[in-house]
Protein backbone atom coordinates (compact mmCIF):
# COMPACT_ATOMS: atom_id res chain seq x y z
CA UNK A 1 0.00 0.00 0.00
CA UNK A 2 1.63 3.20 -1.02
CA UNK A 3 1.87 6.00 1.54
CA UNK A 4 -1.63 8.10 1.03
CA UNK A 5 0.63 11.49 1.28
CA UNK A 6 2.48 10.36 -2.21
CA UNK A 7 1.81 9.19 -5.92
CA UNK A 8 3.89 7.01 -7.67
CA UNK A 9 4.56 8.06 -11.32
CA UNK A 10 6.46 5.31 -13.55
CA UNK A 11 7.72 5.50 -17.14
CA UNK A 12 6.53 2.13 -18.28
CA UNK A 13 8.63 2.99 -21.40
CA UNK A 14 12.38 3.34 -19.18
CA UNK A 15 10.97 1.78 -16.15
CA UNK A 16 12.15 5.17 -14.31
CA UNK A 17 9.70 6.05 -11.21
CA UNK A 18 9.44 8.70 -9.14
CA UNK A 19 7.66 8.92 -5.87
CA UNK A 20 6.18 12.42 -5.48
CA UNK A 21 4.60 14.17 -2.29
CA UNK A 22 1.15 15.30 -2.10
CA UNK A 23 1.39 18.78 -0.78
CA UNK A 24 -2.40 19.89 1.34
CA UNK A 25 -3.27 23.64 1.89
CA UNK A 26 -5.85 24.36 4.71
CA UNK A 27 -8.17 24.10 1.65
CA UNK A 28 -9.06 22.56 -2.37
CA UNK A 29 -7.34 20.00 -3.55
CA UNK A 30 -3.77 18.62 -2.42
CA UNK A 31 -1.20 19.08 -5.12
CA UNK A 32 1.93 17.02 -6.44
CA UNK A 33 5.28 18.31 -5.79
CA UNK A 34 6.98 17.82 -8.55
CA UNK A 35 10.36 19.23 -7.77
CA UNK A 36 12.57 15.97 -8.34
CA UNK A 37 9.71 14.48 -11.25
CA UNK A 38 13.12 15.29 -13.83
CA UNK A 39 15.55 14.00 -11.99
CA UNK A 40 14.12 10.56 -11.18
CA UNK A 41 12.36 10.69 -14.65
CA UNK A 42 14.01 12.95 -17.21
CA UNK A 43 11.08 14.48 -17.74
CA UNK A 44 9.37 18.07 -17.59
CA UNK A 45 5.31 18.35 -17.02
CA UNK A 46 3.15 19.71 -19.83
CA UNK A 47 0.38 22.42 -18.73
CA UNK A 48 -0.65 25.10 -21.33
CA UNK A 49 -2.12 28.25 -19.15
CA UNK A 50 -1.60 26.36 -16.21
CA UNK A 51 -5.03 24.88 -15.95
CA UNK A 52 -3.91 22.19 -13.07
CA UNK A 53 -0.41 24.22 -11.86
CA UNK A 54 -0.27 25.80 -8.62
CA UNK A 55 2.70 28.43 -8.59
CA UNK A 56 3.39 28.94 -5.03
CA UNK A 57 1.55 28.62 -2.00
CA UNK A 58 -0.64 31.62 -0.33
CA UNK A 59 -2.45 32.47 2.23
CA UNK A 60 -4.24 35.69 0.70
CA UNK A 61 -7.35 34.44 -1.07
CA UNK A 62 -8.87 30.89 -1.44
CA UNK A 63 -11.53 30.24 -4.62
CA UNK A 64 -13.74 26.91 -4.96
CA UNK A 65 -14.47 27.51 -8.32
CA UNK A 66 -17.56 24.35 -8.67
CA UNK A 67 -18.75 25.55 -5.21
CA UNK A 68 -18.54 29.63 -6.32
CA UNK A 69 -16.47 30.22 -3.09
CA UNK A 70 -14.21 33.04 -2.45
CA UNK A 71 -12.78 34.35 0.59
CA UNK A 72 -10.32 36.77 1.42
CA UNK A 73 -8.25 35.93 4.54
CA UNK A 74 -11.06 33.06 4.90
CA UNK A 75 -13.52 35.90 5.29
CA UNK A 76 -16.37 35.14 2.53
CA UNK A 77 -16.24 38.13 0.10
CA UNK A 78 -20.59 37.97 0.65
CA UNK A 79 -19.97 39.36 4.27
CA UNK A 80 -16.99 41.87 3.33
CA UNK A 81 -19.02 43.09 0.46
CA UNK A 82 -21.97 43.65 3.12
CA UNK A 83 -20.18 45.20 5.92
CA UNK A 84 -16.48 45.80 5.09
CA UNK A 85 -15.02 48.76 3.28
CA UNK A 86 -12.24 48.85 0.59
CA UNK A 87 -9.45 50.27 2.97
CA UNK A 88 -10.48 47.68 5.22
CA UNK A 89 -10.12 45.22 3.30
CA UNK A 90 -7.00 46.90 1.70
CA UNK A 91 -5.70 46.32 5.13
CA UNK A 92 -7.11 42.66 5.87
CA UNK A 93 -4.94 41.36 2.76
CA UNK A 94 -1.77 43.05 3.10
CA UNK A 95 -1.69 42.12 6.99
CA UNK A 96 -3.91 39.26 7.11
CA UNK A 97 -6.24 39.76 10.05
CA UNK A 98 -9.68 42.60 9.70
CA UNK A 99 -7.50 45.70 11.72
CA UNK A 100 -8.81 47.53 15.51
CA UNK A 101 -9.85 50.92 15.41
CA UNK A 102 -6.63 52.16 16.17
CA UNK A 103 -4.83 50.07 13.52
CA UNK A 104 -7.54 51.33 10.72
CA UNK A 105 -6.93 54.85 12.05
CA UNK A 106 -3.02 53.97 11.45
CA UNK A 107 -3.41 52.48 7.99
CA UNK A 108 -5.88 55.35 6.92
CA UNK A 109 -3.66 57.85 7.81
CA UNK A 110 -0.65 56.55 6.45
CA UNK A 111 -2.61 56.30 2.76
CA UNK A 112 -4.29 59.65 3.07
CA UNK A 113 -0.87 61.12 3.43
CA UNK A 114 1.10 59.57 0.72
CA UNK A 115 -1.85 59.98 -1.76
CA UNK A 116 -0.21 63.23 -3.95
CA UNK A 117 1.99 62.19 -6.81
CA UNK A 118 5.33 64.15 -7.15
CA UNK A 119 4.89 67.10 -8.99
CA UNK A 120 7.36 66.12 -11.78
CA UNK A 121 5.13 63.25 -12.69
CA UNK A 122 2.33 65.49 -14.13
CA UNK A 123 5.09 66.67 -16.67
CA UNK A 124 4.98 62.78 -17.67
CA UNK A 125 1.62 63.45 -19.44
CA UNK A 126 2.45 66.17 -21.40
CA UNK A 127 4.00 63.65 -23.40
CA UNK A 128 0.96 61.64 -24.43
CA UNK A 129 -1.65 62.18 -27.26
CA UNK A 130 -5.17 63.31 -25.50
CA UNK A 131 -6.57 60.34 -26.62
CA UNK A 132 -3.99 57.94 -25.12
CA UNK A 133 -6.02 54.92 -23.54
CA UNK A 134 -5.83 55.58 -19.58
CA UNK A 135 -4.46 52.18 -19.31
CA UNK A 136 -1.43 53.21 -21.08
CA UNK A 137 -0.90 56.19 -19.21
CA UNK A 138 -1.53 54.45 -15.78
CA UNK A 139 1.05 51.51 -16.53
CA UNK A 140 3.88 54.36 -17.44
CA UNK A 141 3.24 56.61 -14.55
CA UNK A 142 3.10 53.37 -11.83
CA UNK A 143 6.11 52.19 -13.86
CA UNK A 144 7.88 55.35 -13.16
CA UNK A 145 6.98 56.11 -9.46
CA UNK A 146 10.69 53.81 -8.66
CA UNK A 147 12.62 56.86 -10.53
CA UNK A 148 10.96 58.96 -7.43
CA UNK A 149 11.48 56.25 -4.53
CA UNK A 150 15.15 55.05 -5.16
CA UNK A 151 15.92 55.69 -1.49
CA UNK A 152 13.41 53.06 -0.08
CA UNK A 153 13.36 50.64 -2.70
CA UNK A 154 15.02 47.44 -0.91
CA UNK A 155 13.29 44.38 -1.63
CA UNK A 156 14.14 42.54 0.86
CA UNK A 157 13.58 45.19 3.79
CA UNK A 158 10.18 44.91 5.14
CA UNK A 159 9.95 49.01 5.84
CA UNK A 160 10.94 49.21 2.35
CA UNK A 161 8.27 46.95 1.05
CA UNK A 162 5.35 48.38 3.60
CA UNK A 163 5.75 51.84 2.58
CA UNK A 164 5.81 51.12 -0.78
CA UNK A 165 2.62 49.19 -0.71
CA UNK A 166 1.05 52.35 0.97
CA UNK A 167 2.64 54.73 -1.42
CA UNK A 168 0.55 52.52 -4.50
CA UNK A 169 -2.55 51.83 -3.00
CA UNK A 170 -2.38 55.75 -1.99
CA UNK A 171 -2.08 57.19 -6.01
CA UNK A 172 -3.23 55.01 -7.71
CA UNK A 173 -6.44 57.01 -7.34
CA UNK A 174 -4.54 59.79 -8.34
CA UNK A 175 -2.67 58.90 -10.76
CA UNK A 176 -5.84 57.20 -12.27
CA UNK A 177 -8.41 60.25 -11.66
CA UNK A 178 -5.17 62.66 -13.60
CA UNK A 179 -5.16 60.08 -16.33
CA UNK A 180 -8.68 60.95 -16.93
CA UNK A 181 -8.28 64.40 -16.42
CA UNK A 182 -5.72 63.97 -18.83
CA UNK A 183 -7.72 63.05 -21.33
CA UNK A 184 -10.35 65.65 -21.46
CA UNK A 185 -8.14 68.15 -20.91
CA UNK A 186 -9.69 69.28 -17.64
CA UNK A 187 -6.76 70.31 -14.99
CA UNK A 188 -5.83 67.54 -12.10
CA UNK A 189 -7.43 67.83 -9.16
CA UNK A 190 -5.13 67.34 -5.52
CA UNK A 191 -6.08 64.68 -3.26
CA UNK A 192 -8.55 66.00 -0.18
CA UNK A 193 -7.45 64.11 3.12
CA UNK A 194 -10.09 65.36 4.35
CA UNK A 195 -12.48 62.77 2.31
CA UNK A 196 -12.38 58.81 2.29
CA UNK A 197 -10.75 57.03 -0.01
CA UNK A 198 -13.62 56.59 -2.73
CA UNK A 199 -14.95 59.78 -2.06
CA UNK A 200 -11.47 61.40 -2.47
CA UNK A 201 -11.23 59.55 -5.97
CA UNK A 202 -14.53 61.13 -7.28
CA UNK A 203 -13.42 64.50 -5.93
CA UNK A 204 -10.31 63.75 -8.26
CA UNK A 205 -12.26 62.62 -10.73
CA UNK A 206 -15.12 64.94 -11.76
CA UNK A 207 -14.94 68.12 -9.36
CA UNK A 208 -14.09 70.99 -11.39
CA UNK A 209 -12.48 74.35 -10.81
CA UNK A 210 -16.12 76.60 -11.41
CA UNK A 211 -18.08 74.72 -8.99
CA UNK A 212 -18.22 72.50 -6.13
CA UNK A 213 -18.52 68.64 -6.79
CA UNK A 214 -22.06 67.76 -5.71
CA UNK A 215 -21.12 64.36 -3.85
CA UNK A 216 -22.83 61.10 -3.98
CA UNK A 217 -22.95 58.99 -1.35
CA UNK A 218 -24.95 56.57 -3.74
CA UNK A 219 -22.00 56.41 -5.88
CA UNK A 220 -19.23 56.17 -3.27
CA UNK A 221 -20.54 53.45 -2.05
CA UNK A 222 -21.54 51.30 -4.88
CA UNK A 223 -17.62 52.10 -6.26
CA UNK A 224 -16.21 51.08 -2.87
CA UNK A 225 -18.05 48.08 -3.40
CA UNK A 226 -16.86 47.41 -6.73
CA UNK A 227 -13.42 48.01 -6.00
CA UNK A 228 -13.89 45.53 -2.81
CA UNK A 229 -14.93 42.65 -5.03
CA UNK A 230 -12.02 43.39 -7.14
CA UNK A 231 -9.12 43.96 -5.02
CA UNK A 232 -7.85 40.16 -5.37
CA UNK A 233 -8.35 36.84 -6.72
CA UNK A 234 -5.83 34.39 -6.02
CA UNK A 235 -3.22 33.64 -8.79
CA UNK A 236 -4.95 35.34 -11.42
CA UNK A 237 -3.14 36.28 -14.95
CA UNK A 238 -2.13 39.59 -13.29
CA UNK A 239 -1.55 38.62 -10.15
CA UNK A 240 1.03 35.65 -11.36
CA UNK A 241 2.77 38.41 -13.31
CA UNK A 242 3.29 40.49 -10.57
CA UNK A 243 4.50 37.33 -8.74
CA UNK A 244 6.96 36.50 -11.82
CA UNK A 245 8.48 39.90 -12.31
CA UNK A 246 8.48 40.18 -8.34
CA UNK A 247 10.48 37.04 -8.38
CA UNK A 248 13.41 38.96 -10.16
CA UNK A 249 13.96 41.31 -7.87
CA UNK A 250 12.52 43.95 -9.74
CA UNK A 251 11.25 46.67 -7.32
CA UNK A 252 7.61 47.15 -6.17
CA UNK A 253 6.41 49.84 -9.14
CA UNK A 254 7.80 48.07 -11.58
CA UNK A 255 6.22 45.02 -10.45
CA UNK A 256 2.97 46.59 -10.33
CA UNK A 257 3.18 48.21 -13.55
CA UNK A 258 3.67 44.73 -15.11
CA UNK A 259 0.56 43.62 -13.47
CA UNK A 260 -1.41 46.60 -15.17
CA UNK A 261 -0.34 45.65 -18.04
CA UNK A 262 -1.30 41.79 -17.68
CA UNK A 263 -4.86 43.38 -16.59
CA UNK A 264 -5.17 45.36 -19.78
CA UNK A 265 -5.86 42.16 -21.85
CA UNK A 266 -9.56 41.38 -22.67
CA UNK A 267 -9.29 37.87 -21.75
CA UNK A 268 -8.81 39.02 -18.31
CA UNK A 269 -9.74 42.61 -16.67
CA UNK A 270 -10.07 44.34 -20.43
CA UNK A 271 -13.03 42.39 -20.63
CA UNK A 272 -15.02 45.27 -18.41
CA UNK A 273 -14.32 47.53 -21.33
CA UNK A 274 -15.40 45.04 -23.82
CA UNK A 275 -18.38 43.90 -22.64
CA UNK A 276 -19.68 47.40 -22.47
CA UNK A 277 -18.69 47.78 -26.27
CA UNK A 278 -19.97 44.23 -27.17
CA UNK A 279 -23.78 45.17 -25.46
CA UNK A 280 -23.36 49.00 -27.51
CA UNK A 281 -22.31 46.54 -29.93
CA UNK A 282 -25.95 44.56 -29.71
CA UNK A 283 -27.52 47.56 -29.25
CA UNK A 284 -30.91 46.01 -28.04
CA UNK A 285 -32.88 43.15 -26.66
CA UNK A 286 -33.79 41.49 -29.96
CA UNK A 287 -30.41 41.03 -31.00
CA UNK A 288 -29.37 38.83 -28.18
CA UNK A 289 -30.03 35.73 -30.43
CA UNK A 290 -27.80 36.15 -33.26
CA UNK A 291 -25.33 37.56 -30.63
CA UNK A 292 -25.15 33.75 -29.10
CA UNK A 293 -25.55 32.85 -31.92
CA UNK A 294 -22.29 33.73 -32.78
CA UNK A 295 -20.65 33.17 -29.43
CA UNK A 296 -20.89 29.50 -30.22
CA UNK A 297 -19.75 29.89 -34.00
CA UNK A 298 -15.99 28.40 -34.05
CA UNK A 299 -15.88 30.12 -37.54
CA UNK A 300 -16.49 33.77 -36.04
CA UNK A 301 -13.99 35.10 -33.02
CA UNK A 302 -16.87 37.01 -31.47
CA UNK A 303 -17.54 35.80 -27.58
CA UNK A 304 -19.59 37.03 -25.06
CA UNK A 305 -17.50 39.25 -23.06
CA UNK A 306 -17.98 39.19 -19.42
CA UNK A 307 -18.77 35.01 -19.91
CA UNK A 308 -16.69 32.32 -18.68
CA UNK A 309 -13.67 31.82 -16.43
CA UNK A 310 -10.88 29.81 -16.19
CA UNK A 311 -11.64 28.59 -12.24
CA UNK A 312 -15.40 28.82 -11.49
CA UNK A 313 -17.63 26.59 -13.31
CA UNK A 314 -20.53 28.13 -11.54
CA UNK A 315 -21.82 31.68 -10.68
CA UNK A 316 -18.52 33.76 -10.23
CA UNK A 317 -20.09 34.83 -6.70
CA UNK A 318 -18.79 38.15 -7.24
CA UNK A 319 -20.72 38.58 -10.51
CA UNK A 320 -23.98 37.84 -8.03
CA UNK A 321 -23.38 40.53 -5.78
CA UNK A 322 -22.63 43.18 -8.83
CA UNK A 323 -25.68 41.79 -11.15
CA UNK A 324 -28.10 42.73 -7.69
CA UNK A 325 -26.18 45.79 -6.95
CA UNK A 326 -26.60 47.29 -10.73
CA UNK A 327 -30.59 47.11 -10.06
CA UNK A 328 -30.62 49.26 -7.11
CA UNK A 329 -27.40 51.90 -8.33
CA UNK A 330 -29.43 52.79 -11.27
CA UNK A 331 -32.29 52.90 -9.05
CA UNK A 332 -30.91 55.00 -6.65
CA UNK A 333 -29.65 57.52 -9.40
CA UNK A 334 -32.13 57.52 -11.18
CA UNK A 335 -30.52 55.85 -14.53
CA UNK A 336 -32.74 53.76 -16.92
CA UNK A 337 -29.78 52.03 -19.19
CA UNK A 338 -30.96 49.87 -21.85
CA UNK A 339 -27.94 48.27 -21.82
CA UNK A 340 -28.85 46.65 -18.86
CA UNK A 341 -31.85 45.02 -20.12
CA UNK A 342 -29.24 43.61 -23.24
CA UNK A 343 -27.42 42.34 -20.41
CA UNK A 344 -30.26 40.67 -18.54
CA UNK A 345 -31.62 39.14 -21.60
CA UNK A 346 -27.89 38.55 -22.67
CA UNK A 347 -27.22 36.37 -19.49
CA UNK A 348 -30.59 34.28 -19.62
CA UNK A 349 -30.13 33.48 -23.63
CA UNK A 350 -26.83 32.40 -22.53
CA UNK A 351 -27.99 30.58 -19.36
CA UNK A 352 -30.69 28.50 -20.96
CA UNK A 353 -28.01 27.41 -23.91
CA UNK A 354 -26.36 24.14 -24.28
CA UNK A 355 -23.02 25.42 -25.47
CA UNK A 356 -23.04 27.81 -22.25
CA UNK A 357 -24.08 25.42 -20.12
CA UNK A 358 -22.19 22.09 -21.26
CA UNK A 359 -19.24 24.70 -21.09
CA UNK A 360 -20.11 25.59 -17.85
CA UNK A 361 -19.99 29.19 -19.22
CA UNK A 362 -21.23 31.63 -16.76
CA UNK A 363 -21.18 35.87 -16.32
CA UNK A 364 -17.62 36.87 -13.94
CA UNK A 365 -16.49 39.80 -12.13
CA UNK A 366 -16.59 41.41 -15.75
CA UNK A 367 -20.22 41.29 -17.35
CA UNK A 368 -22.34 43.89 -15.62
CA UNK A 369 -19.90 46.05 -13.65
CA UNK A 370 -19.37 48.64 -16.39
CA UNK A 371 -22.76 49.33 -16.31
CA UNK A 372 -22.56 50.62 -12.92
CA UNK A 373 -19.59 52.06 -14.10
CA UNK A 374 -21.27 54.03 -16.73
CA UNK A 375 -24.31 55.12 -14.43
CA UNK A 376 -21.18 56.74 -11.96
CA UNK A 377 -20.25 59.02 -15.13
CA UNK A 378 -16.67 56.69 -15.49
CA UNK A 379 -16.37 56.33 -19.23
CA UNK A 380 -15.11 53.31 -21.07
CA UNK A 381 -12.07 53.71 -21.47
CA UNK A 382 -11.30 54.19 -17.53
CA UNK A 383 -13.12 50.48 -16.35
CA UNK A 384 -10.02 48.73 -16.58
CA UNK A 385 -8.15 51.10 -14.98
CA UNK A 386 -11.00 50.67 -12.07
CA UNK A 387 -10.09 47.23 -11.59
CA UNK A 388 -6.08 48.36 -11.25
CA UNK A 389 -7.08 50.69 -8.71
CA UNK A 390 -8.84 47.88 -6.62
CA UNK A 391 -6.66 45.11 -7.91
CA UNK A 392 -3.10 47.06 -6.64
CA UNK A 393 -3.94 45.99 -3.05
CA UNK A 394 -4.28 42.17 -3.85
CA UNK A 395 -1.12 42.44 -6.15
CA UNK A 396 1.27 44.16 -3.51
CA UNK A 397 -0.44 41.76 -0.89
CA UNK A 398 1.29 38.82 -3.32
CA UNK A 399 4.46 40.82 -4.22
CA UNK A 400 5.69 41.48 0.06
CA UNK A 401 4.15 37.52 1.06
CA UNK A 402 6.18 36.75 -2.08
CA UNK A 403 9.19 38.44 -0.34
CA UNK A 404 8.47 37.17 3.05
CA UNK A 405 8.19 33.74 1.74
CA UNK A 406 11.51 31.53 2.51
CA UNK A 407 13.17 29.98 -0.01
CA UNK A 408 11.45 31.76 -2.48
CA UNK A 409 13.12 31.38 -6.28
CA UNK A 410 12.75 33.17 -9.34
CA UNK A 411 10.22 31.80 -11.65
CA UNK A 412 11.87 30.26 -14.72
CA UNK A 413 9.05 27.69 -16.41
CA UNK A 414 10.46 25.27 -19.08
CA UNK A 415 9.32 24.09 -22.25
CA UNK A 416 8.34 21.47 -25.20
CA UNK A 417 11.04 22.80 -28.01
CA UNK A 418 9.27 22.37 -31.55
CA UNK A 419 11.93 23.63 -33.56
CA UNK A 420 14.57 22.62 -35.94
CA UNK A 421 16.89 19.73 -34.75
CA UNK A 422 20.73 21.22 -34.68
CA UNK A 423 21.90 22.24 -38.48
CA UNK A 424 25.09 24.32 -39.84
CA UNK A 425 25.09 27.36 -41.35
CA UNK A 426 23.99 27.99 -45.05
CA UNK A 427 26.33 30.88 -46.80
CA UNK A 428 23.86 33.50 -48.04
CA UNK A 429 24.96 32.36 -51.61
CA UNK A 430 24.26 28.83 -50.99
CA UNK A 431 20.23 29.77 -49.67
C1 LIG B 1 -11.14 38.02 -15.23
O1 LIG B 1 -8.30 34.39 -13.46
C2 LIG B 1 -9.04 35.22 -12.82
O2 LIG B 1 -9.35 35.01 -11.65
C3 LIG B 1 -9.46 36.46 -13.64
C4 LIG B 1 -10.43 37.40 -12.90
C5 LIG B 1 -9.77 38.10 -11.72
O3 LIG B 1 -10.52 38.56 -10.85
O4 LIG B 1 -8.52 38.27 -11.75
O5 LIG B 1 -11.56 36.66 -12.47
C6 LIG B 1 -10.90 38.51 -13.85
O6 LIG B 1 -10.24 38.06 -16.05
C7 LIG B 1 -12.49 37.43 -15.59
C8 LIG B 1 -12.54 36.87 -17.04
C9 LIG B 1 -12.77 38.05 -17.97
N1 LIG B 1 -12.67 37.62 -19.38
C10 LIG B 1 -13.76 37.54 -20.17
O7 LIG B 1 -14.92 37.73 -19.80
C11 LIG B 1 -13.44 37.23 -21.63
C12 LIG B 1 -14.41 36.15 -22.16
N2 LIG B 1 -14.10 34.89 -21.53
C13 LIG B 1 -13.10 34.08 -22.09
O8 LIG B 1 -12.34 34.47 -23.12
C14 LIG B 1 -12.72 32.84 -21.31
O9 LIG B 1 -13.85 32.35 -20.75
C15 LIG B 1 -11.64 33.04 -20.27
C16 LIG B 1 -10.44 33.70 -20.85
C17 LIG B 1 -12.17 33.87 -19.16
C18 LIG B 1 -11.29 31.66 -19.75
O10 LIG B 1 -10.66 31.00 -20.78
P1 LIG B 1 -10.24 29.45 -20.62
O11 LIG B 1 -10.36 28.98 -19.22
O12 LIG B 1 -8.93 29.27 -21.31
O13 LIG B 1 -11.40 28.72 -21.37
P2 LIG B 1 -11.37 28.37 -22.90
O14 LIG B 1 -11.02 29.58 -23.70
O15 LIG B 1 -10.53 27.13 -23.07
O16 LIG B 1 -12.90 28.03 -23.17
C19 LIG B 1 -13.42 26.74 -22.95
C20 LIG B 1 -14.52 26.60 -24.01
C21 LIG B 1 -14.02 26.85 -25.43
O17 LIG B 1 -14.90 26.15 -26.29
P3 LIG B 1 -14.42 24.65 -26.87
O18 LIG B 1 -13.04 24.86 -27.47
O19 LIG B 1 -14.40 23.76 -25.65
O20 LIG B 1 -15.45 24.29 -27.88
O21 LIG B 1 -15.53 27.62 -23.77
C22 LIG B 1 -15.58 28.49 -24.88
C23 LIG B 1 -14.28 28.33 -25.65
O22 LIG B 1 -14.47 28.63 -27.02
N3 LIG B 1 -15.71 29.86 -24.31
C24 LIG B 1 -16.52 30.81 -24.77
C25 LIG B 1 -16.35 31.89 -23.91
N4 LIG B 1 -15.44 31.60 -22.98
C26 LIG B 1 -15.05 30.33 -23.24
N5 LIG B 1 -17.37 30.83 -25.83
C27 LIG B 1 -18.05 31.98 -25.99
N6 LIG B 1 -17.96 33.09 -25.20
C28 LIG B 1 -17.11 33.06 -24.16
N7 LIG B 1 -17.01 34.12 -23.36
Amino acid sequence: MSDPKTVKLVDESTQRSSTLPLVAGTLGPACIDIGTLYKDTGHFTYDMGYGSTASTKSAITYIDGDQGVLLYRGYPIEQLAEKSSFLEVAYLLLNGELPKAAEFASFEHDVSHHTMMHESLKNFFQGFHHDAHPMAMLAAAVASLSAFYHDDLDVENAADRKLAAIRLIAKMPTIAAACYRYSIGWPFRYPRNNLEYVDRFLHMMFEVPSEPLQMSPVAAKALDLLFILHADHEQNASTSTVRLVGSTGANPYASIAAGITALWGPAHGGANEAVLAMLQEIGTADKVETAVKRAKDKNDNFRLMGFGHRVYKNFDPRAKIIREMTHKVLGELGVNDPLLEVALKLEEAALKDEYFVERKLYPNVDFYSGIIYKALGIPREMFTVMFAIARTAGWIAHWIEQHETPGSRIGRPRQIYVGHDVRDYVAAGKR
